[in-house]
């Protein structure tokens, strides 16, 4: 199976920073971008959101309101419109202050230029300024409502940075990942060589063959599917497929990976994960 070929599992265990070293740093800014590149991440995760503009942002919820000073759906608001707001007021040393409690500045204040929206062109620029290779694992969310443009703006962002047409998906530095199959098969029509992931939340008796959706060399399980059903896990490996694991972030769920021999664990803390693995 050519897909088996392609998709060989990676030397070692691969540290995916997810959404940034997002433990320490706002989710999905520069700020913990950076961090996690400073951490020695090998790779960041980020989901992705059309504005009403057409700019691709990274913004986990459909909203703006839990991560942001400001209110409502990305995709009803412009690129303009979000670059007013801040999206770091909202985090604190201890975690996520509520909306009604002052924004604690003493967190990071280093960081306090890098807490606008970030756009996915600013994040391929700063991985490309890295001075070294860092993968990026790109989310599209909730793709089906976008009719493809999500996809198709995507591709052409990558396409101005190089990455769009990788020769072969081992060699690619950067890799589509989503809940939605549908999403993964539009990148795979465009861009053959481009690798795709399926994240999987619960593990569906129809996936149980350890099969994914035609052409998708990696599967996305949560750590929950990996605690509960370890022979999936097996399955999927015998399969040709790598796996990716998200969102890892305990210990015994480190080692527990390790064991498996998962191909990426994403996690919010990637200097620790580094520190449990001796590297
Ligand atoms: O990396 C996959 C994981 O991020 C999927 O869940 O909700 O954090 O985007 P979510
Ligand atoms: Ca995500």
């Amino acid at each position: 199976h050519h897909d088996a070929v392609t998709h060989a599992r990676q030397p070692r265990i691969q540290v995916v920073a997810h959404r940034g070293a997002s433990e320490e740093a706002p989710e999905h800014t520069l700020a913990a971008y950076k961090k996690a590149i400073e951490d020695g991440a090998d790779a960041l995760e980020c989901d992705v959101r059309l504005t009403a503009d057409g700019h691709l942002v990274c913004v986990h919820d459909r909203r703006v309101n839990r991560t942001s000073n400001g209110r409502g759906a990305v995709s009803a608001l412009e690129l303009a419109d979000l670059a007013a707001l801040d999206f770091g007021a909202w985090k604190t040393r201890e975690g996520w202050r509520t909306r009604d409690e002052e924004p604690d500045w003493e967190y990071r204040p280093e960081d306090r230029g890098d807490t606008s929206v970030l756009t996915l062109e600013r994040l391929l620029e700063l991985v490309a300024d890295a001075g070294r290779r860092v993968e990026l694992a790109i989310e599209t969310k909730h793709p089906t409502r976008w009719a493809g443009q999500v996809e198709e703006r995507l591709l052409l962002l990558l396409k101005r940075f190089g990455l769009d047409a990788p020769a072969t998906p081992a060699e690619s530095p950067v890799r589509v990942m989503s809940f939605s199959a549908r999403s993964l098969h539009r990148v795979r029509a465009a861009s053959p060589t481009l690798p795709t992931v399926y994240l999987l939340q619960f593990l569906s008796p129809r996936l149980r063959d350890g099969r994914l959706p035609a052409g998708v060399g990696i599967a996305g399980p949560s750590i929950r599917i990996v605690r509960n059903h370890p022979t999936y896990i097996e399955r999927l490996k015998r399969a040709g497929n790598q796996v990716h694991v998200w969102t890892v972030n305990e210990p015994e769920d480190v080692d527990l990976c390790v064991d498996l021999g998962i191909d990426a664990i994403i996690t919010n803390r990637p200097r620790a994960v580094l520190r449990q693995l001796d590297r």
